[in-house]
Order: structure tokens, then C-alpha cells, then sequence
């Protein structure tokens, strides 16, 4: 047996694997790394956190992976050289956070590296019907695997889309296998640069969950404050959308996209929610002259609406259910003012009520997808995720 099966082999024997979730999202804001202690598989899987942080992306970083990201025509060069460039990028970001942590590589069983998106294409996008759903996430596992000693599990989207799926949402595997439960409905909402749920009606099976993106999480807001207010990066806790009035015309235009139309599930990127889309329903609207905070008021409410009337749209009406929250936008106090007026059946928690750290979620799920890979048995979310039960993930090793 080559070395490296066997190597692989021992780790999924093992009855607790320490596995390192990475997460880059939309946001673009950084890495989040995720030291989990991963023990069994399946349904009996049980996730500690044993140490968690983000990485900030500096403004060089930022700078380099712009110009190709979300974008229709990019340097092909540019996008081929940082495809093991930004593996390197998180390797060192990685080497750094283990040392910080006191935590020795080989100590570490697995990688779980989401890499970052830097295209997203659902059939809504592109009206050809040669070409089905495509979605691409860079950092090449191999530049990962080799630079660490870890072995590397990547580009987890790719099965999805094989198997008939749209790349995602991907949460849905890992919220059933930490957050399923007999008695409880819940949501679980995380909030990035584009916002998704996951319901998890109380005592349902994988196959008959519901997880679906709503549309803009942070994106438009992010992208806006960027622009528009010098050197910020985002509306911390929401003070500049709390200082403005939202806009009922600018709000409908907004609203008016077919994408709010479609059936759940559905996924979406911010090739699609960009400030060109702002700037559309602006046009729209005749709104083009309201102040900065106005429209940052009006884009907040957006936000909250659509995240909400997805929600409302898989969850019969009277239903009780509670709402657990992760991703940086729950830190947005004026989003989430609007969540609690705009879901009236529903309580409000943050995922740490249920034992998650919020801000290292998304990463814990892909150290579970990793997990699986290794461990567990193909997933099955239901025909309206994939035709086929799948396993994520691409396996590369440092030799
Ligand atoms: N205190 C805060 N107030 C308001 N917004 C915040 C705050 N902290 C973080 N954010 C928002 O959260 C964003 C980052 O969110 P997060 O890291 O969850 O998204 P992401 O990297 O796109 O991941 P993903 O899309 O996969 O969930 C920031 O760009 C910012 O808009
Ligand atoms: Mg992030």
C-alpha cells in the first residue's frame, strides 16, 4: 500500500481526528482558521473548537485578488498565479496560528480548505443552456498539503455541482450533523458576504432539510462603505444605516431582481449583488441623490427583508422555530433589529446558545465535510441539493 493510503488509512481509524477548518468568504475580509477535535462520524459526530481566530487579509493581499474576483473578464495569468500563491498565503497564515497556539503541525491530522471563491455561476446567471452550474474556490490544496506536511482536503463545491447541485449552500451537512434536534425547529442563518439558511424542522432526516442563499448578506453594504466612506470597510455594528432613513422606492427597486422570485433552493454570489446592482435600482428608482446614510439605511433593510421572506417561504405560517446566528453580519445591530421585527414567530440567538462560536462556524463546517471525507459515508440532503448522496472533497498529500 502506498505510504500515503496508509497514512490516511490510520486517520480514519482513528476515534478522534484534529482537523483545521480555513474559511475565506465573499467578504474577502480574512482567514478563519478553525482547530477542531473532530470525534466519529455521521450522526454520532461530536465537534470540540479547541482553538479558533481570523487571519485579517492585508491590503496587498486585497489588492492582488480584486481584480479577479466576481468579475466576468480577468487576467487569465493573474488568475493562474495566485491559484498556488494564495495556498501559500494561508500555509504561512496557518504556521503562524500553530505557533501562537503552541501546536505542533504534525499534530494535525487533516486540513479542510474551502479556498477562496472567486466565481460563482448558478444557472440564474447565465441563461446558456450548454453550460450548467459552475462555481470556482482557489488555493490549490496540493501548494496547502505540500507547504504544511498536513494532508489537505479541498475544493468541497466541485462534488455538489457534479452531482447535480448548485456548489452550494454547503452549510446543510454540517448544521444537520452538529445543530439537528428531535424537539427544537431551527434556523440556522449565517450571515457572510452573501447570507444563507439552513431549516432544520425538529426531528427531520438529512434528505428533508431546507437550505437555500436569500441574497445579499454583508456584500452590498460592505461594497458601499468601501466606496463611499474613506478607509472603512464595513458599517461597524450598523451606526451609519442607524443614522439614515430607509428609502421605500430604493428599497422596491432593489427587491424587483427575478432572483427573489425563484423557488428555494437557490444560490447566488456578488457577481450578482454589486454595487452595478445598486447603482441599477438607483437609476430605477430615481433615488440617486439620497444621502449616504439613506442608502446604507435602505440596503441594512434589504438585507434583513429578503434574509427573512426566504425564511418565511420554507416555514409554514404559525410556525415556532428559533433562529441561531452566525457570520459577521450578526454583529450588525441594525440588521439584526430588523430580523426580530421582520420574524415575529421566531427567537433570536446567536449559535454559541447551541455550543457553536459563531464567527469560526462556517469554518467548523468544512473541517466536518473534511471529516466525512475521511470517516464517513456519502451525504444525501434531498433531490433538491444533489441528485446522488455525495462525499466533498479533494484529498492531497504533502509527498
Ligand atoms: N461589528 C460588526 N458590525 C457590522 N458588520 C460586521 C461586524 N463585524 C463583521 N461584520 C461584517 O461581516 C463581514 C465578514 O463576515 P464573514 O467573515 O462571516 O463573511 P465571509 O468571509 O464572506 O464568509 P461567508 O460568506 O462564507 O460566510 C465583514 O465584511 C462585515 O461586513
Ligand atoms: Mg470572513
Amino acid at each position: 500500500m502506498h505510504p500515503n493510503i496508509e497514512q490516511l488509512y490510520t486517520i480514519a481509524n482513528k476515534p478522534t481526528r484534529r482537523i483545521l477548518g480555513l474559511m475565506s468568504g465573499t467578504s474577502l475580509d480574512g482567514l478563519d482558521i478553525a482547530l477542531c477535535e473532530v470525534k466519529d462520524s455521521g450522526a454520532k459526530t461530536a465537534l470540540k473548537l479547541l482553538e479558533f481566530t481570523t487571519v485579517p487579509y492585508t491590503a496587498d493581499f486585497k489588492e492582488k485578488v480584486f481584480p479577479i474576483f466576481s468579475k466576468q473578464l480577468v487576467s487569465l495569468e493573474q488568475l493562474c498565479l495566485l491559484n498556488p500563491w494564495i495556498a501559500l498565503q494561508h500555509a504561512a497564515m496557518i504556521k503562524a496560528a500553530l505557533m501562537c497556539w503552541d501546536v505542533k503541525a504534525n499534530s494535525i491530522d487533516l486540513i479542510a480548505s474551502h479556498g477562496q471563491t472567486i466565481y460563482h455561476a448558478p444557472k440564474s446567471l447565465h441563461p446558456n443552456d450548454e453550460f450548467g452550474p459552475a462555481t470556482l474556490q482557489i488555493g490549490d490544496g496540493d501548494s496547502l498539503a505540500v507547504a504544511t506536511g498536513i494532508i489537505t482536503i479541498s475544493d468541497f463545491r466541485q462534488k455538489h455541482i457534479a452531482a447535480g447541485g448548485d456548489g452550494a449552500p454547503l452549510a446543510v451537512y454540517g448544521d444537520y450533523l452538529l445543530c439537528a434536534n428531535a424537539l427544537e425547529n431551527r434556523v440556522l442563518l449565517n450571515i457572510g458576504g452573501i447570507a444563507n439558511f439552513t431549516y432544520v424542522e425538529a426531528g427531520s432526516s438529512l434528505s428533508q432539510i431546507i437550505a437555500s442563499d436569500t441574497g445579499p448578506g454583508n456584500t452590498l453594504m460592505d461594497a458601499y462603505v468601501r466606496k463611499h466612506f474613506n478607509d472603512m470597510l464595513y458599517d461597524k455594528d450598523g451606526i451609519i444605516a442607524s443614522k439614515g432613513t430607509i428609502n421605500l422606492d430604493l428599497l422596491n427597486a432593489l427587491k424587483s431582481d427575478s432572483f427573489f422570485e425563484m423557488d428555494l433552493p437557490k444560490s447566488i454570489g456578488p457577481e450578482l449583488f454589486n454595487l452595478a446592482y445598486l447603482n441599477t435600482a438607483q437609476i430605477q428608482s430615481n433615488t440617486e441623490s439620497i444621502s449616504k446614510e439613506d442608502v446604507l439605511a435602505t440596503l441594512n433593510r434589504f438585507t434583513a427583508e429578503t434574509i427573512a421572506d426566504g425564511i418565511n417561504k420554507c416555514i409554514p405560517p404559525g410556525t415556532q422555530f428559533i433562529v441561531y446566528k452566525s457570520g459577521g453580519g450578526a454583529h450588525n445591530a441594525v440588521l439584526v433589529k430588523h430580523l426580530v421585527a421582520l420574524l415575529p414567530n421566531a427567537k433570536l440567538a446567536s449559535t454559541m446558545k447551541i455550543g457553536i462560536q459563531p464567527d469560526a462556524k462556517e469554518a467548523i463546517l468544512f473541517a466536518l465535510l473534511a471529516n466525512e471525507c475521511v470517516a464517513g459515508t456519502p451525504l444525501y440532503a434531498g433531490e433538491k441539493a444533489t441528485k446522488v448522496p455525495i462525499t466533498m472533497g479533494k484529498i492531497s498529500f504533502p509527498n
